[in-house]
Parts: C-alpha cells; structure tokens; sequence
C-alpha cells in the first residue's frame, strides 16, 4: 500500500487525478494549485463549472496557503473536529486558482481522518482539491468499487481503502457570512459546532443556494425515483396498488415487511442506492421513521435524493 501511495502522490505532483477514500466518501483528487489538473476534475466528473471542490489538509498551517483574515471560529472548529468529517469555508487566498472556488472568493477547506488520505496528503506535500468521486448526478462512493463503475480507465489509479466509516458527505460551515452558517448538515451537527463556537449557528435557508452551490442540484441520486413514507401503512398502501414492480424497500429498523428490506443508515445509504440501480429496480421505497426524521445530516440527503423537479446534474 506504501508504494501505491507514493505512486498516487508523484501522480499528483505530476498534475494527473487520482482517487483516494476519506472517512466520508471517496475524494477525486488533483493539486489545488494546478489550474490544468483542477480543470479536470471537472471534465472527468461532468461537474457544472459553477461549483466550487472542498480543498483537502493534512497539517493545520498549511491553512496560510490556502486562505486569509482567517477568524480565530476556523482555529476553534479546527482545534475540535480536524481530522474529521467538517469541511469550514473561509476567506480564499490570492494563490488559491478560480477554477477550485468556482470563481468565488471563499475556500471550502477540510482535514479528512482517514489514515491513507493523510499520508497521500503528506507525501505530495500539496493541498488536494476533491470533490466526491462520482460522476455528477450519481450516489456518492463509500467504496473502491463505486469509483471504478464511474472512473475504471479514465484515472491511473484509484487507491482502495475499503468501506467510508462515516458514508456520507462532510458537513460545511460558512464563516465569511455576517453569523456562522451551516451549508451542509453532516455527522458533525449543529449543536456540536454551536458548542465549540460559544455562538448560534444559522440554517441555510435561501442563502445556501447562493453560497454553497451545489446544494441547488439533484444530489446523491439513484436512477430510480424515490419514495419517502411517513409510516408503515402509507408505504404498504403503495405497494399494493403498484404490484409486480422490482423495488429496495429501505427501513432503519426492521419493519415486518413481508419484502425484503435493507438496512437505512448514514453509512449504507449509497451503497443501497447503487445496489438498486444495478438490480434495475423501478422504484425505492423509504420508511422515515421519526430517528430518520430526527437525523438531520441522513434526512437531507434523503430529501435532496428524492426531489424529482430539481436539475439532474449534482455536487
Ligand atoms: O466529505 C466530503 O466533503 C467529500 C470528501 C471527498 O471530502 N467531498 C465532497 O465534495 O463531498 P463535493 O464536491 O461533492 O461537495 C462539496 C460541497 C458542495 O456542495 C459545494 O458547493 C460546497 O461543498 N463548497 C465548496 N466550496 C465552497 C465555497 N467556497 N463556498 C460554499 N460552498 C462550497
Ligand atoms: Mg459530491
């Protein structure tokens, strides 16, 4: 594993793109100073120009070549949570290319804890700006082998650090706005980050759209379309009067379906969903109970995953 490490590392400082897993999803890595490989990332991913990537740290200082008037908040929420699953958005650096922020002049910036992103971060001795390791529009990868359906020979190399822990995205946290804002819900909530802060943090509501863009697209979206139930009877209701269709039936619990059923969690979320647009299934069918409702960071994805009107392309 060293040597593919130090291989995906020289790839990087040679400008190419590389896959590599995180403790959330897995990343599609390029120098976040090198415009050519960044532009990349954006062709292989089919990714809207207009959305900005999340740049990848292993050490704290590298923050200086990434950002400035950074606010002591960064420090607090760094000093609590890096590594780990928060992404925090800042003042962007001059040296720091459009191209990564999407022509914005605020920097996503995150510290993954994942002891095989940490050492690719530390051998190419550069920040890595990554997006999810999915063509857009598809489920995020919480494996190797998600990566390889969307990216198999078209990156030299795709380094396997087997299943995500946490399985689904970074929470992000905007502190150039007037009051902190959460732009993403993510396994680190809210009341964590408000504890460290000493200070309430805002929902996004309207100003998300704005300033995190990719949350206006279709996210973390199987072919399939999705179906959320409030409880057991409406979804039963459902299958009833549409017999004889293939579907997944996701629940958190165990719900006595007749059916099979699998599993709801942050962590199997994707997986399932790729799993039902290799069954061809026509349909998903989710049981949201009140802990799922009650799970803000599962409950989103859930939601943005089931929005039919939206645009299709993604993150
Ligand atoms: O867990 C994660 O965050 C994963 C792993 C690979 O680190 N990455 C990830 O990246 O989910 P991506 O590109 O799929 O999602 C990044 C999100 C998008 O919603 C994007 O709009 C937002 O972060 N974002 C990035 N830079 C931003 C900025 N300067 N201001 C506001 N939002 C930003
Ligand atoms: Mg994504």
């Amino acid at each position: 594993m060293e040597k593919e490490l130090l291989l995906a590392a020289s790839y990087l400082k040679q400008g190419m793109v590389v896959a590599f897993p995180t403790e959330t999803v897995y990343g599609l890595g390029a120098n976040a100073f090198d415009e050519n490989a960044i532009n990349q990332i954006f062709s292989l991913k089919k990714r809207a120009k207009d959305n900005p990537l999340i740049v990848h740290i292993h050490d704290i200082n590298q923050v200086l070549t990434l950002a400035q008037n950074i606010p002591p908040e960064f420090y607090l929420l760094a000093n609590s949570f890096f590594p780990g699953p928060l992404t925090v958005v800042v003042q962007k650096h001059p040296n720091v290319p459009y191209a990564v922020t999407a022509s914005l002049e605020t920097v996503a910036i995150r510290m993954p804890n994942h002891p095989m992103a940490l050492k690719l971060l530390s051998y190419a001795g550069v920040p890595i700006a990554a997006p999810s390791a999915n063509l857009s529009g598809k489920p995020s990868p919480t494996c190797a082998d998600h990566v390889r359906q969307d990216f198999l020979g078209k990156i030299p190399l795709i380094l396997d650090g087997g299943n995500c822990e946490v399985g689904i995205e970074s929470t992000v946290i905007n502190l150039t706005s007037p009051e902190p804002t959460l732009l993403r819900p993510g396994t680190i909530t809210k009341q964590m980050l408000e504890a460290v802060l000493g200070k309430p943090v805002l929902s996004s509501s309207k100003s998300e759209k704005i300033l995190s863009p990719g949350m206006k697209y279709r996210h973390y979206a199987p072919n399939a379309p999705i179906f959320l139930f409030d409880t057991l009877q409406e979804l039963y209701q459902h299958i009833q009067m549409n017999p004889g269709k293939t579907r997944t039936i996701l629940s958190r619990v165990n719900p006595t379906l007749t059916q099979n059923f699998t599993v709801l969690s942050q962590q199997n979320l994707y997986a399932a969903f790729r799993k039902a647009d290799e069954n061809k299934d026509l349909e998903i069918l989710i049981f949201c109970d009140e802990d799922v409702k009650n799970d803000p960071a599962l409950f989103n994805r859930l939601s943005m995953a089931s929005r039919t009107n939206a645009s299709k392309t993604e993150v």
